[in-house]
């Protein structure tokens, strides 16, 4: 066994390496290996892209001068099952070997970043250690989520033992790859009041639908809206990186919108659906026509209704502007915390370097106890306090006292004052589905929007996705639940989208939830409840924090799957 991956010895590189004709024919096909990709008129029929109407996709391998080719190591080198990444001199590969086949791609996970090599590999696909997204090892394609790009894939071949790896230096550096997407193509993109498909929200759930839809080759009009005054944002960093810029946030660039034909009205609110003329209103008054419609509209903040509730500086955290204003009030003052959910809780960890003092007020006992259980909730609230952070427990604010307006105490139940010149709410949200109250559109005693497994509403033609809707879950005997998170609203919106599309897809995935404090990351797979919650015990494997990991028992099984929690470190100036 060689040992060419532990310490690697000169690679035979053989630069610039000219592809015969009819391999590069080969790689005229789609990333996903599939040909020419289909494109769906307004009506739901299939067509073929007319060359124009492709976008130029980076190729793998451009040019006989942007390719690199090494003999990597010898194909015993690995055994089946296992990952190594390898250096070609312009950057990393995965080298994968599974069932007696290698594959080489994208060593880094195009969410964060993170090095696959760390992650699972398991049935022809690699999943991410960090926040579970799952890339097909023999396309490269994402398959789960989070996040929007897939990986290269690169060519391998076996000469004389040897597994040699050709690839285009571009995508060497890139590390992630956009799959192939159609553009518009509609007369009417831009100009008219009717479109084929709106989408109500512009956040993970509906640019994924919009980007699912150009993937499998729609070239119709598509229109998103979102309140927001920006392009769709990385949300989750808003709690963790309170200091991070609209554009250090934003998903994708203004250019790429531009390029694929999805238009993004901003600051552009629904205020009415009529289902029956396919057609919404906005605020200012302009309607909109549409054939297909998504709703993924995610949630509201709930505010606090006690006396003071409308003095200054108390926030709750939706934008990157509200997140900005409370890291500018805190820097070197005191800020108060309500509530000690993982919103709460990561603004917490957060101020503690920027703030005088830090306080969270909650409800509860024991932090996360709902949701993670007692023992795993009074260990991360010792890990709170070894860092400054102060706490009422079982008790709420009664009062929020200010001074020219502006916020200097509150008030809590247990008659405690405390001082605070900023406060930030994380008490918990409701469906932002005010709007659809007039419509036909159901929705449930909580204001949640039933959907079935495909993401369909009650109203044919109309879906619905993200932290808004309630949908059978499978691991709960299709019960419906609400799962806001992040991957699941990256999730339904691409089921949303293959549905429009007659697809026929449904809804399957793990819920996978992560948060990080103080530079540790803390990773959740399974139903958003506590097991403990339900009269089982929730289970510490190990209690040590830096690799935690917590399950329960069910009926004498192990339910690993049930939940699984890990606390490594995460590397600096990562969230
Ligand atoms: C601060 C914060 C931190 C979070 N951290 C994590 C985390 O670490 N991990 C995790 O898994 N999840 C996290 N979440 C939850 C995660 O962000 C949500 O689950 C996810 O954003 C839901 O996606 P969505 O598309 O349903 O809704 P959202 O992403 O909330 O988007 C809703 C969109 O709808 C628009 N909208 C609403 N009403 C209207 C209307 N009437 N007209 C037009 N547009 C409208 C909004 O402007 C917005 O564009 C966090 C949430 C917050 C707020
Ligand atoms: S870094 Fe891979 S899923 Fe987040």
């Amino acid at each position: 066994m060689g040992g060419c991956f532990s310490k690697p010895k000169p690679v035979e590189l053989k630069i610039e390496v000219v592809l015969p004709e009819k391999e590069r024919g080969k790689e005229e096909l789609s990333a996903s290996g599939k040909g020419s990709p289909r494109a769906y008129q307004g009506n739901g029929t299939a067509r073929h892209f007319h060359t124009e109407e492709r976008l130029p996709a980076p190729h793998p391998y451009p040019g006989a001068q942007d390719c690199v080719e090494a003999a990597i190591c010898h194909v015993k080198d690995l055994e089946n099952g296992q990952m190594r990444e390898v250096e070609l001199g312009w950057g990393k590969v995965l080298l994968v070997k599974d069932n007696g086949e290698f594959h080489a791609l994208g060593h880094k996970c195009p969410h964060y970043g993170a090095p696959l090599v760390k992650g699972v590999l398991s049935r022809g696909r690699v999943r991410c250690p960090w926040h579970g997204a799952c890339f097909n090892i023999g396309t490269g394609d994402l398959e789960d989520f989070p996040g929007l790009d897939s990986l290269h894939k690169f060519q391998v071949k076996i000469e004389k033992e040897k597994v040699y790896v050709r690839a285009s230096k571009q995508a060497l550096q890139l590390q992630r790859r956009t799959k192939v997407m159609a553009k518009c193509i509609s007369p009417s993109a831009g100009h008219s009041s009717s479109t084929n498909v709106l989408i109500v929200g512009a956040g993970a759930a509906g640019l994924v639908c919009a980007e699912t839809l150009r993937q499998e080759g729609f070239s119709d009009r598509i229109v998103l809206c979102t309140l927001d005054r920006h392009l769709p944002y990385d949300r989750p960093k808003l709690s963790k990186s309170l200091d991070a810029q609209p554009e250090q946030l934003a998903l994708r660039p203004k250019e790429f919108f531009r390029a694929y034909g999805i238009e993004v009205l901003t600051e552009a609110q629904v205020v009415t659906v009529d289902v029956r003329n396919k057609k919404v209103v906005f605020k200012d008054g302009f309607k909109l026509e549409y054939s297909k419609l998504l709703l993924a509209p995610g949630s509201s903040p709930k505010m606090l209704s006690c006396k003071g509730k409308e003095v200054e500086n108390v926030f709750t955290i939706r934008t990157p502007e509200d997140a900005n204003r409370v890291v500018r009030l805190a820097r070197g003052r005191n800020a108060v915390v309500v509530g000690a959910g993982f919103l709460g809780m990561e603004v917490a960890a957060y101020l503690t370097e920027k703030a005088h003092s830090v306080s969270v007020v909650e409800l509860e006992e024991t932090p996360f106890r709902r949701f993670l259980g007692e023992r795993v909730g009074r260990a991360l609230m010792k890990m709170f306090e070894n860092n400054r952070v102060k706490f009422y427990m079982q008790t709420e604010v009664s009062e929020l006292r200010a001074q020219e307006g502006k916020l200097k105490e509150v008030v809590l139940k247990s008659s405690k004052v405390v001082r605070a010149d900023v406060c930030v709410v994380g008490i918990g949200a409701v469906p932002a589905t005010g709007f659809l109250r007039q419509s036909s559109i159901n929705l449930d005693s909580r204001g949640f929007i039933p959907v079935n497994k495909m993401m369909q509403t009650n109203v044919p033609g109309v879906f619905a996705a993200g932290d808004a809707v309630t949908f059978p879950l499978a691991w709960r005997n299709n019960r419906k639940v609400n799962i806001p998170h992040w991957q699941m609203a990256h999730a339904q919106g691409r089921v949303a989208a293959q549905n429009m599309l007659a697809q026929e897809a449904e809804i399957s995935t793990v819920p996978y939830l992560w948060t990080a404090m103080f530079g540790r990351s803390l990773r959740y797979a399974g139903p958003a409840t506590c097991p403990g919650s339900q009269g089982k015990d929730p289970e510490l494997a190990c209690s040590r924090f830096g690799q935690a990991r917590w399950g329960t028992r069910d009926r004498g099984q192990a339910l690993g799957a049930g939940a699984n929690l890990q606390f490594p470190r995460i590397p600096q100036g990562r969230t």
